[in-house]
């Protein structure tokens, strides 16, 4: 199936079977909605534009409610949080605000990808937002297959990255930048050591390719301190960062934003030409409701994303818990336990197709999605199933698991037979 196909048919699955567990889905958990109080957080953020422009508050307000400018209008406060958060040290003039991190990815894909031989290398398997895009305006992807063997080791890594960069070139393909989710992965979980980020920088700074950083769940760690991410690491200058506040704030805002890999004045302003023409600006009512949230979390997001930091612990351990209890006695069946996100994978002793996710839906009520839907590659690995815990609650995690074992445990039967 195409990457522009897999979300088509994902949503068909749940439309076809409204009353079927989703183990599918990544949203985050509606629970915090409700503490974003959206009138107080943007009277909060007006109050500082205000000050900050020696505008009145009815003025600073008008001008909220008006187009604007199409780079963002809380870059300031982003950088400052930057800092913060993920001790990358950046300007306000290098960050542009986007709507989530799709748009951050689709500006970086057409400012990068101009010229007919241009492509794009992805650790594969990987978020199809990306591969999806490209597909969809016509570039091309390379697929960097990542095994366990270099997920385990940075000398095993870097040497493979070296010879499918080769490779791709040796196709007649110019790449320009890789995307890397690297913390707590979507689909698979893992997140790369600082070795693996040093070696990515390294490689990609001697063949002149950036690097793509998108960083959606990196604040959701269950396991001690956040790693470092390769922006911070980052001496050459050739990391785009891309952050969302749609798990850490709220999904319904598509506020995003992404950070240039080095201080240049032509390649913001042709970004921020192209964001002029894509969507004009990110609604200025959102950027003010985010504005408002970090300045009144005096720039970090860490204190306000404990309680939901929690939760999302207790999710993976019921899953993996249920999972124990359920397939626990099928030695054939394993799964890995993430140290954050939103996503584990099971292994399972048979290949799974697409027939299996609409029948897994239809008569037994769970919905989940195989890992190469993710996939670009020839070869992939069609055993593995990914699971996202942050949208159901512990005791639907349960039930569905129950029932997605019987699913599994009537898979392996029809093997044997
Ligand atoms: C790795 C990754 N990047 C980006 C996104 C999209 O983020 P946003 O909602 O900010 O566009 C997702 C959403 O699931 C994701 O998993």
């Amino acid at each position: 199936m195409k990457q522009l196909e897999v979300m088509n048919f994902l949503n068909e699955v749940s439309d076809r079977f409204p009353a079927a567990y989703s183990l599918a889905s990544g949203r985050p958990d509606a629970r915090f909605f409700k503490s974003i109080d959206l009138p107080r957080l943007q009277q909060q953020f007006i109050h500082y534009f205000a000050d900050k422009t020696g505008r009145s508050f009815a003025e600073s307000q008008e001008l909220l409610l008006q187009y604007g400018p199409s780079a963002g209008i809380i870059n300031d406060i982003l950088a400052q949080h930057l800092l913060a958060d993920e001790h990358i040290l950046t300007s306000p003039e290098d960050i542009i605000v986007t709507n989530g991190c799709q748009e951050a990815l689709t500006l970086i894909c057409l400012n990068e990808l101009s010229k007919p031989e241009d492509c794009m290398l992805t650790l594969d398997p990987s978020y199809i937002g990306l591969s999806g895009f490209i597909q969809s305006i016509g570039k091309h992807i390379e697929p960097i297959s990542i095994g366990e063997h270099v997920l385990h080791d940075s000398i095993a890594f870097k040497a493979n990255l070296e010879v499918e960069i080769l490779n791709t070139l040796k196709k007649g393909y110019q790449p320009k930048a890789i995307y890397v989710n690297g913390d707590f992965n979507n689909p698979l979980g893992f997140s790369l050591s600082e070795l693996h980020k040093k070696a990515l920088i390294d490689v990609c700074s001697t063949f002149k390719i950036k690097i793509i950083e998108d960083n959606p769940y990196g604040m959701f760690n269950y396991e001690g301190q956040c790693a470092a991410t390769i922006k911070s690491l980052d001496e050459q200058g050739c990391v785009y960062y891309i952050g969302s506040f749609a798990k850490t704030v709220l999904p319904a805002l598509r506020v995003g934003y992404l950070v240039l890999p080095a201080r240049k004045i032509d390649e913001v302003a042709q970004l921020v030409a192209l964001k002029s023409l894509i969507s004009v600006n990110t609604s200025q009512i959102c950027q003010a409701v985010i504005g408002g949230h970090l300045l009144e979390q005096e720039f970090s997001l860490e204190r306000s994303i404990q309680p939901v930091r929690d939760v999302y612990k207790s999710k993976r351990d019921a899953l993996v818990s249920a999972l124990e209890h359920y397939l626990g006695g099928m030695s054939q069946v394993k799964w890995t336990i993430p140290a954050g996100g939103f996503f584990l994978v099971v292994s399972v002793p048979f290949n799974v197709t697409d027939e299996d996710v609409f029948r897994c839906a239809e008569l037994y009520g769970v919905i989940f999605t195989p890992v190469y839907f993710f996939s670009l590659a020839e070869h992939t690995n069609k055993r593995l199933i990914r699971l996202a815990f942050s949208n159901l609650c512990e005791a639907k995690i349960n039930d569905a698991v129950c029932k997605l074992s019987e699913f599994i445990e009537f898979k392996i039967g029809e093997n044997i037979r």
